[in-house]
């Protein structure tokens, strides 16, 4: 079996798979940009940068999906009056989608903002510039995770108690990415006893 010559090929695909799953596939370009400008508006306030928190990106990631194809208006993003955002259709499912639930989050805060294809100085003042800076500049967060969806992006503030930490029960998320592995290797076993 050793010298089936696609042997050689198998374990490059599947260390690149087992990588693959653990980063999104899309390019997150704009998000990245945001959270080094939010962290440069931070450091002018002699505050501490916020780090990135996967699950809270996950989070965003989810929430900017859930807005997907919804125009700008005022009712939506930055420009909304606090406190009437539209509570999000199925927000437990999102959590549970990222190992997370409420009491793991209720501390957190969501901003979403909606900007014509996100053009970079306008989404950073739509943080910086809007009732939001008022998160922005507190410093009971210290985390950030941030995602986008077309002229949405989202932005979920963590602290650093365990109500808003976003962090998960390690069980959830060791078991699932344990499995993933587990199931590769069963799949990369079968392969080679075929051979
Ligand atoms: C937010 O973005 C909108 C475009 O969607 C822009 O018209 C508005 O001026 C921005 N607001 C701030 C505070 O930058
Ligand atoms: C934080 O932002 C809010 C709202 O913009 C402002 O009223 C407050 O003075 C700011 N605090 C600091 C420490 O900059
Ligand atoms: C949320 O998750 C934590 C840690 O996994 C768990 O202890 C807690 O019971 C969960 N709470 C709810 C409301 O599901």
């Amino acid at each position: 079996m050793a010298s089936s010559p696609l042997c050689p090929l198998l374990l490059p695909l599947l260390l690149s798979s087992i990588l693959l799953l653990n980063r999104p596939v899309k390019c997150d370009n704009e998000d990245d940009n945001l959270l080094r400008g939010i962290n440069s508006y931070r450091a002018s306030l002699n505050l501490a940068a916020l780090s990135k928190n996967d699950d809270a990106e996950c989070l965003a990631g989810e929430i900017a999906d859930q807005f997907k194809g919804q125009p700008c208006t005022n009712t939506t993003g930055s420009n909304t009056v606090p406190g009437t955002e539209p509570q999000f259709a199925g927000y437990p499912n999102l959590l549970a989608k990222c190992h997370l639930n409420v009491s793991n989050t209720q501390d957190g805060v969501i901003m979403p903002a909606c900007v014509p294809k996100l053009e970079p100085s306008l989404v950073l003042t739509n943080f910086t510039g809007s009732q939001y800076s008022g998160n922005l500049n507190d410093t009971k967060y210290v985390g950030a995770g941030i995602g986008s969806e077309d002229n949405w992006i989202v932005v979920v503030l963590t602290t650093n108690t365990s109500t808003g930490s976003f962090t998960p029960s390690n069980a959830a998320s060791v078991v699932s990415r344990i499995g993933l592995i587990f199931h590769l290797l069963f799949l990369l076993m079968g392969y080679i006893f075929l051979l």
